[in-house]
């Protein structure tokens, strides 16, 4: 699977790429958000990477479950959570979840939304596997909203960092993001763009179902 491999590559060291990509402030400006979120219950994380937002979101909730669909940034982040007692990582597609009808209070999506070819897709699932009530966070880099020379300057360390992205590598925007969620059934409770010199799309909204 040609996307699985692209990311794949990167398992070992992704957190020190990205902090290179987009910067310790920005990063760190995501990472506040992620830690002023409360009483996450069981949650389910998807795309976890190699585990960098999961230890902080893990304080915050019950059972943790940190999945992807890479096996090398399972076994990664696997190693790197092994300290954290209530997660536990696992391998999944989230265009087709394991998981059954209503099993989370929480789902999360870091940086999935905008890399995955079906977001609709994964939106399904993700009401699905939610409870009624439940709660979606989701943030996403974007290249809007940014300066030119800012928006010119991570665009070069990413392609130095990761290469060409799979796929039709396109920009997605909060209005476009707003729309999918609401058209996937959830109500926004919250959604704006966050950081500085980079942006990223933050939103948090509840599964109507
Ligand atoms: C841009 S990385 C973000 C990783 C992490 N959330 C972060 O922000 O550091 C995207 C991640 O999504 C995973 N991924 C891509 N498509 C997926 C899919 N269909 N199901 C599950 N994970 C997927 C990749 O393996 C990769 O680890």
């Amino acid at each position: 699977m040609e996307k699985e491999m692209y990311w794949s590559r990167f398992a070992e060291d992704f957190e020190a790429r990205n902090t290179y990509v987009v910067g310790d402030k920005d990063l760190q400006v995501l990472k506040n958000y992620l830690a002023g979120q409360k009483n996450l219950g069981q949650t389910l994380e998807l795309g976890c990477g190699n585990g960098t937002y999961s230890k902080i979101l893990a304080k915050k909730a019950g059972k943790f479950m940190a999945t992807d669909f890479s096996e090398e940034m399972v076994l990664t982040s696997r190693f790197r959570l092994a300290d954290h007692k209530n997660i536990c990582v696992s391998r999944e597609n989230c265009l087709d979840l394991s998981f059954g009808k209503s099993s989370f209070d929480t789902l999360v999506m870091i940086n999935l939304l905008h890399v995955i070819s079906h977001p609709e897709k994964a939106l399904a699932e993700a009401m699905r596997v939610l409870k009624p009530g439940g709660r979606i966070v989701i943030a996403s880099f974007t290249t809007q909203g940014m300066g030119f020379f800012s928006k010119a300057g991570m665009i070069y360390r990413y392609l130095r960092t990761y290469g060409r992205p799979p796929g039709s590598g396109r920009t997605l925007t909060l209005e476009a993001a707003r729309d999918m969620i609401e058209t996937a059934g959830f109500r926004l409770e919250d959604s704006r763009l966050i950081g500085n010199r980079c942006k990223i799309i933050f939103m948090v909204a509840l599964a109507e179902g």
